[in-house]
């Protein structure tokens, strides 16, 4: 077979935030794609790079008193924490606040713009002038039109749900300042998506076969052939200044839309890794490399109409994607996760708390398809899974069958072919990688999985410890020899096979094996002929581990830090807590809303010491708050009580379930934890200033 040159990445993470477990996912998926390509002999070029421009990220660092620069700075130094981490091997990792995505923003403008895609048009927006900027709609709140809710944003209604403009707003403001937004004219430029040219260049290229996902393909044509008000629009693709971009060349003041240079970033990094590396990038773009690009389903928009349309009408070298693969979110036990919140895992935790990365690979490799489909992390199902696939089935296997081999023939194999006839390897082996290439790793491990059942089966029917009593016969010894030799011939193919998902713990099995070199996919069939002492390839996940990971580690009363605020808390517990704390502002005080509630019920959780389930009622609304005070009072004992209840605290995971507030209480250094309860005649849903 011709070897292939891919050229893969990854979505561009915003630049203003550390990567949360959606991130993760995304990574986890490429990285085993490439990882199995590389060991099929293929030339694999893997980058990834932050997604640095636009207003949010401007704005953080000017609230934060800081330069865009320094932000971005910020979040970029963290980020080899977590890829390292999980064993996420990019070849590069860039920004798009760089030379080169200069460059190449710039180049592509310009030739859309000579190619005649490019217009200019002069439009209507609320401008802030407090700020001096123009504001985009999610900066600009008011009330609602039709209900008179307030505080609504400017495209929906979050009580009635009606849909509209900012304009319609009534007593609109900005939210950056304050102050009353006006309507103010300025000159955009326009892509001329909804040109013909450009709409049926589009639909070809939506409709190759085996191209792009068939959900995705709908989505598209969706949006490609809607019509009246849903018709594809021409793209506004400038921003006015202040704005942290890429200047539009010979437009002073004007810069390009974050989405437009975003995705160039992909190129603006594989440029980069070409220079550090000596490859010549214009080349590196040209047929035969396929250009694949895993997203999420959330911009499906941007990489299947904007993105193929830019590169194909700025013309070579750009080339259109091969593939844009896409994949679902990923949610834990049920629950949808935020993407700006990232609920839930808190990956860097999931490390400190010295959780083995390979475990979650291969639970997210376990949960993946090729569909665009969630996935939903389940603790239950995570420990489940990791300690009887991968540590009883497959690390079983090496940990049985070695111990024989070491103890009575010097750690020598023998081997016959039989094996692979016996446990269907060449099957086995035909599905695995056929389900890798399609990204149907779920299926890769189900058949990983059966091959391993069929090996502990052959192994248990040998009876090796029987025959190992017995050996006073050659053909006996020359028995336990076969099997347990045969035992570990499938499980150097199971390695190979699993190696792209769990590449660390390959690498120490292949240690062991006595293999030299870093596995080729090739490499499943050729049976070790001598084994090093066996050491423990994995430990098993610990449900402690799991608790350390969704609980809250004991503040006083209750549910409280999400994963994030975890580490800080923790560095503050060292401190006494007998001084004051510093000054905040009453308006930090006041964005904390304290209600009353009462207690409806309380009760304890099976298989947690020190919580309490209780069930609170804050005036009409009822909520579910796990509390850290089993200690100090009997669940019985609480119902009916009154107390005070941090109603907007953002709803936290907990293993045991969702906690969507905290109760206060008091505690000292002495023992005690002691419930805060408001005066008689405190009615729920009181708010608490
Ligand atoms: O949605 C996001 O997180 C964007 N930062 C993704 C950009 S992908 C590519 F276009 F750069
Ligand atoms: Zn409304």
């Amino acid at each position: 077979m011709p070897q292939r040159r891919l050229f893969v990445t990854t979505a561009l993470p915003y630049a203003n935030g550390s990567f949360h477990i959606g991130h993760i996912m995304e990574y986890i998926q490429a990285d085993i794609w490439v990882r199995f390509q590389r060991m099929q002999g293929n030339e694999v070029h893997f980058v990834g790079a932050d997604d640095a421009h636009g207003a949010p990220i401007m704005l953080k660092a000017e609230a934060e008193g800081i330069t865009p620069e320094q932000l971005i700075k910020r979040i970029a130094d963290e980020r080899p924490r977590y890829l390292k981490g999980f064993h996420i091997q990019f070849d590069h990792w860039h920004s798009t606040h760089s030379d080169e995505n200069t460059q190449l923003s710039q180049d592509i403008y310009r030739r859309l713009k000579a190619g005649g895609f490019i217009y200019s048009k002069t439009i209507e927006q609320f401008y802030d002038p407090v700020k001096g900027m123009f504001l985009a709609d999610r900066y600009i709140k008011g009330e609602c039109p039709n209900c008179g809710a307030k505080d609504q944003y400017g495209d929906a209604c979050e009580n009635c749900s009606s849909v509209y403009s900012p304009t319609d707003l009534k007593n609109a403001y900005s939210t950056l300042s304050g102050a009353k937004p006006v309507l103010k004219t300025s000159d955009h430029y326009f892509f001329r998506l909804s040109d013909p040219k450009c709409k049926d260049f589009l639909k070809e290229w939506l409709e190759k076969p085996g191209r792009l996902q068939p959900q995705v393909v709908n989505k598209a044509k969706e949006w490609l052939e809607g019509e009246g008000d849903k018709a594809l629009a021409d793209w506004d693709i400038s921003r006015d200044a202040p704005y942290f971009g890429i200047p539009i060349p010979d437009a002073p003041g004007k810069y390009l839309y974050v989405w437009l240079d975003a995705p160039i970033g992909y190129l603006a990094s594989l440029k980069a890794y070409c220079s550090k590396n000596n490859l010549d990038f214009e080349r590196l773009l040209e047929d035969p490399t396929e250009q694949i690009h895993f997203i999420g389903k959330d911009i499906i928009y941007f990489h299947t109409l904007f993105w193929p349309a830019m590169l194909h009408f700025a013309g070579p070298p750009y080339r259109v994607p091969d593939h844009v693969y896409v994949h679902g979110f990923i949610g834990v036990s049920g629950e949808k996760m935020s993407k700006s919140r990232g609920t839930g895992i808190d990956p860097l935790r999931y490390l400190d708390i010295g959780m083995n990365p390979e475990w979650l690979r291969y639970y997210i490799a376990a949960k993946l398809n090729a569909n665009v489909e969630d996935v939903d992390f389940n603790p239950d199902d995570f420990l489940a899974r990791v300690n009887s696939d991968l540590i009883g089935k497959y690390v079983n296997i090496a940990s049985r069958a070695s111990g024989f081999l070491r103890k009575f023939f010097g750690g020598e194999l023998k081997p016959d072919s039989s094996w692979i006839a016996e446990f269907g390897a060449l099957e086995t082996e035909r599905d695995i990688r056929e389900a890798l290439e399609a990204r149907e790793f779920g299926r890769a491990i189900r058949t990983a999985m059966a091959f391993a059942d069929r090996v502990n089966q052959y192994f248990d029917a040998q009876q090796p410890w029987a025959l190992a009593k017995k050996q006073e016969t050659s053909y006996v010894r020359m028995d336990l020899l076969t099997a347990c030799s045969n035992c570990i011939a499938a499980f150097n193919a199971l390695t190979v096979w699993l190696a792209p998902i769990v590449p660390s713990t390959a690498e120490k099995a292949r240690l062991f094996l006595g293999q030299d070199k870093p596995f080729a996919w090739d490499d499943w069939k050729i049976a070790p002929r001598q084994i090093e002492k066996y050491e423990h390839l994995m430990t098993r996940v610990d449900e402690k581990q799991l608790n350390a990971l969704f609980d809250i580690p004991e503040p006083p009363a209750g549910a409280a830090p999400s994963p994030q605020r975890h580490a800080e808390h923790q560095q503050h517990e060292t401190k006494k807590e007998s001084t004051v704390s510093e000054h905040i502002s009453i308006d930090d005080f006041s964005k904390i809303d304290l209600r009353v509630a009462k207690i409806t019920r309380a009760e304890a959780v099976e298989g947690a010491d020190k919580l309490v389930k209780l069930t609170l009622d804050l005036g009409g609304e009822t909520r579910t708050v796990f509390a850290g005070v089993k200690s100090a009072y009997a669940p019985e004992s609480l119902n009916g009580r009154l107390t005070v209840v941090v109603a907007n605290l953002a709803p936290r995971r907990m293993r045991f379930g969702v906690s969507e507030g905290m109760v206060l209480a008091a505690s000292g250094e002495g023992p005690g934890i002691f419930l805060i309860a408001p005066d008689s005649g405190a009615l729920p849903g009181m708010r608490v200033k």
